[in-house]
């Protein structure tokens, strides 16, 4: 049992600590308040546990250092806009040259044509689009899914996350479809644009497809966002048939999950979506997205774009698609996210989650572990949950900042959302067993 009492305690020791030796960050954002929102760049970025964020100073491979001149072991990486770990030199050479050749033409590169083909090998998708962000691609491709069903509503999971994408911006509050708690600014309640399901309950995905006015499942293959939560035996494929004998589309937004593998959970678990997603990690970091549609959707939404309207129909943008970040991105699919890495970055995940299972049963702590590719998470439940809403509902704020400022005051950065932990091709053993002794000795102070 952990005491709250001493869990405050041990959490201002700890706030403590970490504003006397983070001198030079507290500076830069007591002057950031005077010129950024929030005194951030992206408010994102107040999320960090302590009482300002780190400011950093240079970042390379699975680590960091801060203005203060502190190391970090980098286990959040940029919340997988780093998963192929800080600048790689492959990439970071690639750039530097695209750079000198032009960045962005709105003319294609031939970038673009080897990476169109690695994804349809690594996905089975025959047609590749590029945008800039995750959100964007996720964007597009509901758009093209309204439009070829003429149906109006976006079906996803309670306590998804899929970028700012307003028709996602949905949960359930007893049952009722409504704004998510924290919604900023929703243009309309999003009851009138979406419908929302458990994950792994078959029975009310069939309830909500049975309306017929579902154009599309919006959905990460195993939920990332509110914690990891891996489908039950079975359910994609019956999902998937329902979603078919519905007339309603299937996005799989892979842009987490690809941790699972080079070709993520699609190519893993034989998913066969009309779309797929992918962003953040593909261009290294260097902005980028892409969503792949099927042979039907193509020749479908194909037969439904003029050409006079293609620039002013809402998918797209300026600089998506640009020789930039295409030139990231073939670079990154080449030498960087291979199949080797993945079969490097996997066991380590894998050692993650055991060191942390063994910390969890030596203290008896009622919480679990849950490994998906080169991503491990802990959970504050004894059971692994089986959607959102139970997960949601075993968070605990403060525990969660009090073990992620821990981690930081001794040199290791956690995902500021949940506990997450990703690892990179430059991960290594002692990395992964650093955050193994924080955990325990997080673990043997809060239950002493
Ligand atoms: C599953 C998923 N899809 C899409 C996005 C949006 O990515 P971006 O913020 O790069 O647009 C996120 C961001 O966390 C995500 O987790």
């Amino acid at each position: 049992m952990i005491s709250r009492e001493r869990l405050h305690e041990l959490k201002q020791r700890e706030e403590e600590r970490f504003t006397r030796e983070h001198p030079r960050s507290a500076e830069l954002y007591g002057r950031a308040r005077s010129s950024l929102l929030g005194g951030v760049p992206m408010n994102w970025m107040k999320k960090w546990a302590g009482a300002f964020p780190v400011f950093v100073a240079k970042a390379k491979g699975a680590h960091f250092t801060d203005v203060d001149g502190r190391e970090y072991v980098d286990l959040c990486l940029g919340d997988t806009g780093a998963m192929t770990g800080h600048s790689p030199d492959v990439v970071a050479d690639v750039i530097a040259d695209r750079v000198r050749q032009g960045i962005t033409l709105m003319l294609p590169t031939d970038d673009s044509l080897w990476v169109g083909e690695e994804l349809q090998r690594r996905f089975g998708l025959p047609y590749w689009q590029f945008a800039l962000t995750a959100t964007d691609a996720n964007r597009f491709a509901i758009r093209i899914a309204r439009e070829i069903t003429r149906r109006p509503k976006v079906l996803v999971y309670h306590y998804c996350y899929h970028g700012t994408v307003d028709e996602s911006f949905a949960g359930l509050l007893d049952g009722v479809v409504g704004p998510r708690r924290g919604n900023i600014g929703p243009p309309v309640n999003p009851a009138e644009t979406t419908r929302v399901v458990e994950f792994n309950d078959l029975s009310a995905l069939e309830a909500a497809l049975e309306h017929q006015d579902v154009a599309v499942l919006l959905a990460e293959p195993a939920m990332t966002n509110v914690g990891i939560i891996l489908p039950a035996e079975g359910y994609w494929k019956t999902a998937r048939e329902l979603t078919r004998k519905y007339g309603a589309l299937f996005i799989a937004d892979e842009t987490h999950t690809i941790c699972a593998g080079p070709g993520g959970c699609t190519e893993k678990w034989q998913l066969d979506p009309d779309f797929v997603v992918l962003g953040k990690p593909i261009g290294s970091g260097i902005p980028g997205s892409t969503y792949g549609v099927s042979e039907e959707v193509a020749r479908r939404i194909s037969a439904r774009i003029a050409l006079e309207d293609c620039d002013v129909g809402g998918i797209g943008g300026t600089l998506a698609g640009n020789a930039l970040s295409l030139a990231a991105m073939r670079a990154t699919l080449e030498s960087v996210l291979t199949r080797a890495a993945f079969e490097k970055m996997i066991p380590l995940a894998k050692r993650f989650n055991d060191g942390v299972a063994a910390q969890i049963k030596r203290y008896a702590l009622p919480w679990s572990v849950i490994q998906l590719g080169a991503r491990a998470e802990y959970h504050f439940n004894a059971r692994p949950p089986g959607n959102g809403g139970e997960s949601a509902a075993a968070s605990d704020f403060e525990l969660e900042r009090f073990l992620h400022l821990y981690a930081l005051n001794r040199g290791l950065l956690l995902t500021p959302f949940h506990n997450m932990a990703l690892m990179c091709p430059a991960t290594e053993a002692a990395d992964v067993d650093l955050h193994t002794q924080i955990f325990a000795d997080a673990a043997r102070e809060l239950t002493a």
